[in-house]
């Protein structure tokens, strides 16, 4: 049984991932808003791996007969000077929510809840990469500069990222 401190803080990081979710989704408007699909397409899926991150904390709390607890979704930012500062904007969101998982993880282990702490150090790790994710792309714009052929090619890029699963499928493994 999970304990009302742990329920509680992981409802709260159900919010967080469910506001990420729609801050990127917001963020592909503005790439679709100016014909830059590849930049669009990537946030799309960004936005569907978001709500499959709040998913593993849903399924955490219900199969330790905790209670899901759904609360409002923040606006999100709709516009950005530039793609550049689109992702300086992602990379400090994903600074905030790593901060959110290793305050998580600080409660876990004083709670001595080590199956918490289990769900957790895989968000620890995913934090690892979505920090270097944006990174790399925030480098690659630096490069570009305003060099639109070199956009273009990022643009090219990006539309290749492969869709992710389903994030409400929980016969999927990785929901578990
Ligand atoms: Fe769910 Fe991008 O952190």
């Amino acid at each position: 049984m999970i304990n009302k401190k742990i329920n509680d803080a992981f409802n709260q990081q159900i919010n967080e991932e469910i506001f990420s979710s729609y801050l990127y989704l917001s963020m592909a408007t503005y790439f679709d808003n100016q014909g830059m699909t590849g930049f669009s397409h990537w946030f799309r899926l960004q936005a569907q791996e978001e709500m499959f991150h709040a998913m593993k904390f849903y399924h955490h709390i219900v199969e330790r007969g905790g209670r899901v607890l759904l609360k409002a979704i923040q606006k999100p930012e709709i516009n950005w000077e530039s793609t550049l500062s689109v992702f300086k904007a992602s990379l400090k969101h994903e600074q905030h929510i790593s901060s959110c998982i290793n305050d998580l993880m600080d409660l876990s282990t004083k709670e001595k809840d080590y199956a918490s702490r289990s769900l957790l150090q895989w968000f620890v790790d995913e934090q690892v990469e979505e920090e270097a994710s944006f990174t790399e792309i925030i480098d690659k714009l630096n490069l570009a500069g305003k060099q639109g052929q070199m956009l273009y090619m990022i643009d090219r890029e990006l539309s290749a990222r492969q869709a992710g699963i389903n994030p409400f499928d929980s016969s999927q493994p990785e929901a578990e």
